[in-house]
């Protein structure tokens, strides 16, 4: 036989040998197949019959610790209870459990900013499609360092295109599902055209998202628009900044703020666009398929919300 049989501690030293970029940057990792926290990246392992492996059968969350706090934290669980609940999958923990776990291992980390970020799982069981057959919900929770973007980017601003993957069903865009494959698809097409983003339109040619990230417009009589959430995810950075938006309507810096379907005329005819996230807050786009949004310059409102969302973290000068 010319391929090996591997004992155990075989096995721990060889992935203890692997090394690639990345893994420097996985700080902590929370299992409850475990019952507890490892560091060693090695170890962070997920049960190749764990049914979120082998039919993508969990959903997810990615949060930001920054100055002590998860931001947004209670909106992210609820995300995360509602896409748990929508494929049927027991919750785990209580609320405050499962804060006390993000928190504690947040602090294994030693982390002061991080990426946090949470999955569900069907659990351990079988190689079936059936969700019966595991042993029950696992949590998995990993702290990995925050990778900002080059500062650059919010200063000249990004380029997005038109997807040409098709798009989500209602059901499933609103789920944050470990299904991603739209979404890796978005991204693929964007790094081959050598683009920042895609973003996509649904069947009716309304616009939806970007691949892990929500678009919203700044109209030209200066409104905030967002698309319609039918076939979107509920962005938590997109609606923060919609409530923090309310301050520029009463200082009239912008005229309104609304939720409609928009379409990729919306798009060409903006003043401003804009990609929001959980990990870009909020990031200026200056170009559609090649053309210039307005004149091709970060506007006034982008940064405008970006400080408002830092200094709602706690991040202001
Ligand atoms: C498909 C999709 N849309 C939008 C977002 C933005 O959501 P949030 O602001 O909560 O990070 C994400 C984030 O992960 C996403 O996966």
């Amino acid at each position: 036989m010319s391929i090996p049989l591997l004992s155990s501690d075989e096995i721990l030293k060889k992935i203890n040998l692997y090394s690639y970029q990345q893994k420097k940057t996985y700080l902590a990792m929370y299992s409850s197949w475990y019952g507890g926290i490892v560091k060693d990246p090695a170890l962070m392992l997920i049960p190749i019959d764990d049914h979120l492996v082998h039919r993508g059968d969990g959903v997810f969350e990615a949060m930001k610790y920054v100055r002590g706090e998860i931001y947004l934290l209670q909106d992210h669980l609820d995300r995360l209870e509602s896409s748990a609940l929508q494929l049927g999958m027991k919750w785990p923990f209580s609320r405050d459990h499962l804060a006390t776990i993000l928190m504690d291992t947040i602090r294994a980390s030693g982390a002061v900013e991080a990426v946090l970020r949470v999955f569900l799982s069907r659990g351990p069981g079988g190689f079936t499609t059936n969700p019966y057959d595991s042993v029950g919900t696992q949590l998995y929770v990993v702290v990995t360092e925050l990778k900002s973007l080059p500062e650059e980017k919010y200063r000249l601003g990004a380029s997005i295109g038109k997807s040409q993957v098709l798009p989500k069903d209602p059901w499933f865009a609103t789920i944050k599902s470990c299904n991603y494959l739209q979404n890796v698809m978005m991204k693929k097409e964007a790094v081959d055209r050598g683009l920042d983003f895609t973003v996509g339109f649904d069947q009716q040619g309304f616009l939806t998202e970007g691949s892990t990230e929500n678009i919203v417009l700044l109209d030209a009589a200066g409104n905030l628009l967002r698309p319609s959430l039918r076939q979107v995810l509920r962005g938590t950075t997109m609606m923060r900044v919609f409530h923090l938006a309310k301050s520029l309507v009463e200082q009239k810096a912008i005229r309104g703020l609304e939720e409609r379907d928009l379409t990729e005329k919306d798009i060409l005819n903006a003043k401003e666009v804009m990609m929001m996230g959980t990990t870009l807050d909020v990031l200026p786009i200056t170009s559609f398929e090649g053309k210039n949004i307005g004149d091709g310059k970060v506007g006034l409102i982008a940064p405008t919300l970006r400080r408002l969302l830092l200094e709602d973290m706690g991040l202001g000068n």
